[in-house]
């Protein structure tokens, strides 16, 4: 049986979002019930795209009091952390592949006040964040490979996610197990499923077949069971 996971929330990618009316974006996502946003920041190295950084996130948090998680898709986040914590992100969401001392930089997060979390791209088996587990807040495993909204989800995530949701539960904390990639309200109660309680979400709200309102609350009806 898996262990309770932390209260499910649905964390809208603004990647999906329209750039020219962000504050649109916002405020339809939270009349849909949005529980965080998701911000994912690209330096073109890392990944093969460019997407914005601090500024568009301190934007952003002059919109809106929820939860901000971001994910930081470069080379050296730790070059970073200090610029996004004053944004006024909430999670700082590093990837366990790019440089630095992994285990020091979340501590650097820690002593900034903002949450830290790690990511994990497709190929990167778990054990990798073990030896981190009990310092984080958030775990992120990619349902695609980091770098475009709109991709489909790799099955073999669902699998993943239900050892990193073990590993949880034998780390005795409460860590957000959040999925990235591909999350559709198919894939939202796979991954649910699996243990999965934050769900990250872009094509699928700003590019769905209704509005994002619309979107939004069929993705809740599809997280709403599961194990508890
Ligand atoms: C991919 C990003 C995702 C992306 C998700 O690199 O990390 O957050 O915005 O988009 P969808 O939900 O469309 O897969
Ligand atoms: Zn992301």
């Amino acid at each position: 049986m898996l262990s309770p996971p932390g209260r499910r929330m649905l964390a809208p990618s603004l990647l999906s979002a329209d750039f020219s009316d962000l504050a649109s974006a916002v405020r339809a996502a939270e009349r849909g019930g949005a529980d965080a946003f998701h911000l994912d920041v690209m330096d073109g190295h890392f990944v093969p795209n460019i997407s914005f950084g601090p500024a568009l996130v301190k934007a952003v948090r002059r919109r809106t009091t929820l939860p901000l998680d971001i994910h930081l898709m470069i080379s050296e986040p730790g070059r970073y952390l200090a610029e996004f914590a004053k944004a006024g992100g909430t999670t700082l969401v590093m990837h366990i592949e790019s440089q630095g001392d992994h285990k020091a930089l979340v501590k650097v997060a820690r002593d900034l006040k903002v949450r830290p979390g790690i990511a994990l791209s497709p190929d990167t088996p778990l054990e990798s964040v073990v030896p981190l587990l009990s310092e984080l807040d958030e775990l992120t495993v990619m349902g695609v490979y980091p770098g475009f909204s709109g991709q489909q989800y790799i099955p073999s995530t669902t699998g993943k996610l239900r050892q990193a949701r073990r590993l949880i539960q034998d780390s005795g904390r409460s860590v957000d197990l959040s999925i990235d990639g591909g999350i559709t309200v198919e894939t939202a109660r796979e991954a649910t499923m699996a243990g999965a309680n934050f769900f990250v979400c872009g094509s699928s709200v700003f590019g769905g077949p209704g509005s994002p309102e619309d979107n939004l609350r069929a993705l809740r009806g599809s997280i709403a069971d599961g194990p508890r």
